[in-house]
């Protein structure tokens, strides 16, 4: 599916960006039925926070117990000091995961969708697996920046293999939010590991230099586009402080045959699984 030259940009930059990769009546049924979970979420449920800023959600349940459930998480300042909801709930949300595609039919279908097992074949996986997906809101005015990093520090595998694809649902720009990667950074290995240690999580960092952001690059993309991320790419996201949503669903595959470690953050009771099986 990928000629020679996409590939050769993939190797270059750790980053390709596929237009027009999903069409557009396929976005806005991933919409759809988002709103449809978002109606029927109880936000008495939980009033964790995911912020890649602040980080507290690290050591809460709800976060690390989320690896194969489908979970919200709210914005920072979406709820004041007594965790009552202060924007309308469908803007307060920060992001939907991270087995989505496991539990809900739709994502099901849409996470599984040809496109994205060739994809994965192009880049050269053997088992590739399905194992997050997480549907981002970076709503409007509140929609929290998404620091620099790498997914190899959140994912971890040995070795690595960790891929992100990452799906344009709506147009994104520098005005709301989009994403900026450090061209060729996917060649420096990753900073830091962020994994399970006692009854929470511990970023270990490995490398401190920090990511030169000198260098970085604007992803504007249009809806239907596809972003692929090399799992050591460093990647970051300015807040939305745009009237309008930046929604996206973001897919990490991973290769069956590496070893995944037992105090990754992200653990599942049942096992990953590709884009054939039938589960
Ligand atoms: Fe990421």
């Amino acid at each position: 599916m990928l000629s020679e030259e996409q590939l050769a940009t993939y190797r270059d930059d750790g980053v390709l960006v596929i237009p027009n990769a999903i069409p557009e009546a396929s976005c806005d049924a991933l919409r759809a039925r988002m709103d449809e979970l978002v109606a029927g979420f109880d936000p008495k449920m939980t009033s964790t926070v995911f912020s890649t800023t602040e980080v507290s959600h690290g050591n809460e349940d709800w976060f690390l117990s989320s690896g194969d459930k489908v979970r919200f998480f709210f914005e920072d300042g979406a709820l004041d000091d007594n965790g009552v909801l202060v924007v309308p709930l469908d803007q307060a949300i920060n992001k939907v995961g991270h087995a989505l595609h496991d539990l809900d039919p739709v994502f099901d279908a849409f996470s599984r969708q040809s496109f994205f097992a060739d994809l994965a074949a192009d880049l050269g996986y053997v088992d590739p697996r399905l194992l997050q997906s997480m549907y981002i809101f970076k709503q409007p005015g509140i929609g929290g920046e998404v620091s620099w990093h790498c997914d190899h520090t959140f994912l971890w595998t040995e070795p690595l293999s960790v891929t992100g694809f990452w799906v344009a649902l709506e147009d994104a720009d520098e005005e709301n939010g989009c994403l900026w990667f450090l061209p060729a950074s996917h060649n420096l290995g990753p900073k830091s590991r962020f994994r399970r240690h006692g009854s929470g999580t511990v970023t270990e960092v490995l490398d401190h230099t920090p990511y030169d952001a000198q260098g970085a690059r604007p992803v504007p993309v249009s809806k239907g586009a596809v972003v692929v991320l090399h799992g050591a790419v460093a990647h970051w996201s300015a807040p939305n402080r745009s009237a309008r949503s930046r929604h996206a669903y973001t897919l990490h595959i991973i290769e069956g045959t590496a070893e995944y470690p037992a105090d990754n953050w992200l653990q599942r009771e049942v096992a990953t699984t590709g884009f054939t099986q039938i589960r």
